[in-house]
């Protein structure tokens, strides 16, 4: 294996490199406060616990999707399936935030909180804890409900780049 020593001057350069190399499923995580409801694409999504179940979610500071979490106490993940680039690429901002809803099927809970129908996962979230670290939020939900799609196909970013899943060799 080779090893690389980075210089503390470049590690900024090699750590995005290095994080080339994750592979993430892609998501687009919802919320909304009495007057907006808005949804960003997110792939700093992680499963924290199974007692209770949770996760966490990492936002930037400076996206309104964080500006409307800040009050909102529930939010949802919706796991994208390998075929909704297009939806992935609206919700980070190719699409006007009050236009991305006009693409994909969406839904609405009982208290307001869009969901993607037809999404590999629905994971409904209470908000549990807010952490800022730097320029983000580490946001921890639990989850309340799952909605799940049958077949496995999620879609996934890796190396700055859609791909799909195959099982290994
Ligand atoms: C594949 C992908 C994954 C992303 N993951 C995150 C993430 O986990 N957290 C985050 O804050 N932004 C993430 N972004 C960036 C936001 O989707 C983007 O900044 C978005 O447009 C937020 O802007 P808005 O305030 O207009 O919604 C990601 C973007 C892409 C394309």
């Amino acid at each position: 294996m080779n090893t690389v020593t980075v210089d503390p001057h470049q590690v900024d350069t090699a750590f995005r490199a290095a994080m080339r190399r994750f592979a993430s499923t892609v998501t687009i995580i919802t919320a909304a406060d009495h007057e907006r409801r808005h949804g960003m694409t997110a792939t700093a999504v992680t499963s924290l616990s199974m007692s209770p179940p949770s996760l966490l979610i990492c936002l930037n500071q400076k996206t309104l999707l964080h500006d409307i979490m800040f009050r909102a106490r529930r939010f949802c993940v919706n796991v994208l399936h390998c075929e909704q680039v297009e939806l992935s690429a609206a919700f980070s901002g190719a699409v006007a935030a009050e236009e991305r809803f006009a693409l994909g099927t969406w839904s609405r809970t009982e208290d307001g909180i869009p969901y993607l129908a037809d999404a590999q996962a629905n994971l409904f979230c209470r908000k549990a804890a807010a952490i800022p670290y730097g320029t983000h939020t580490i946001l921890v939900g639990q989850v309340e409900h799952v909605g799940l799609r049958d077949a496995i196909a999620p879609l996934v970013y890796q190396d700055a780049s859609y791909c799909v899943t195959s099982p290994a060799a």
